[in-house]
């Protein structure tokens, strides 16, 4: 898929699937702006992905990193053409014990952030025709036990995401969502302890039986990138579900 030129800031992008996506667009062409709360390992990240790629500081649930954050790549590159909100956090608890400032804090990151990022890149975006992908989750789909908070958070990227292609189908600007099952990341790593604690089934065995393997942070990247793509000029609106057939049997 060509992104040549295509000038993108991806948020969440110190590591896992923000820093995949980074990597092969770099490889495809784009100018990659990589942006994370964790400053170290988001210098390091744009140092691994070469092509002249920057690295920001930004915490998403400060609606002024994420419009530095803009306002930096913007300048940096002279435009914005896509905006990927993918920074994200998870919680693996049941609804009862999840604290209530674990769950504010899983949606300011989640949910208030992919807003910011929307509402924030629309100036820039709209100058450009650009587009603008949010990562979302099967989890987003339906109910997932020890996920809720998650799984309320991602259904919400995915309202999120269709009502900005809707409203900003006028100014040209796409977006769309993308729905992984899981993905061999970190977080993932996190999710091992307690759903065996939960379940007494070994993590490896229950991801087995649920989606066959774990994806790749780089079959995740694939899809950002057609996302991004001018070959993807009618697809807006979606929300792209890759899973290797989780959710197949429940539709
Ligand atoms: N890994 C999976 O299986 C999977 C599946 C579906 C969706 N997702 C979603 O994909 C996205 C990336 O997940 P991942 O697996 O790469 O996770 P990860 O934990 O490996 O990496 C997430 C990155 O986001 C950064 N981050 C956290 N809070 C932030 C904040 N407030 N501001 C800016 N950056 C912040 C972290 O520092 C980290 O670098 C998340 O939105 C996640 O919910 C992941």
């Amino acid at each position: 898929m060509e992104l040549d030129g295509k000038r993108t800031l991806i948020t969440g992008a110190g590591r896992g699937l923000g820093l995949a996506i980074a990597k092969l667009f770099a490889e495809r062409g784009a100018r990659v702006a990589l942006a994370d709360i964790d400053g170290a390992a988001v210098e390091q990240a744009a140092a691994e992905v070469g092509h002249d790629a920057i690295s920001l500081r930004c915490d998403v649930t400060k609606p002024e990193d994420v419009q530095a954050a803009i306002a930096d790549a913007v300048a940096a590159f002279g435009g914005l053409d896509v905006m990927i909100n993918n920074a994200g956090i998870e919680i693996a608890k049941p609804l009862p014990e999840t604290t209530d400032e674990e769950f504010a804090q899983l949606m300011a990151v989640n949910v208030n952030g992919v807003f910011y990022g929307i509402k924030y890149a629309v100036p820039a975006l709209a100058q450009t025709q650009g587009c603008i992908i949010n990562m979302s989750s099967v989890a987003g789909q339906a109910g997932v036990p020890l996920l809720g908070a998650y799984s309320a958070s991602k259904a919400a990227v995915i309202r999120l995401s269709q009502t900005a292609a809707i409203e900003l189908r006028e100014a040209g600007i796409r977006v769309n969502a993308i729905c992984p099952s899981f993905i061999q990341t970190e977080m993932v790593d996190r999710l091992v302890a307690p759903f065996e604690a939960a379940t007494g089934v070994d993590f490896g065995d229950l991801a087995a039986v649920a989606q066959g393997r774990l994806g790749t942070p780089e079959e995740v990247a694939e899809i950002a990138a057609f996302l991004a793509s001018d070959d993807a000029s009618f697809v807006t609106g979606s929300y792209y579900t890759m899973d290797n057939a989780l959710s197949a049997s429940k539709q």
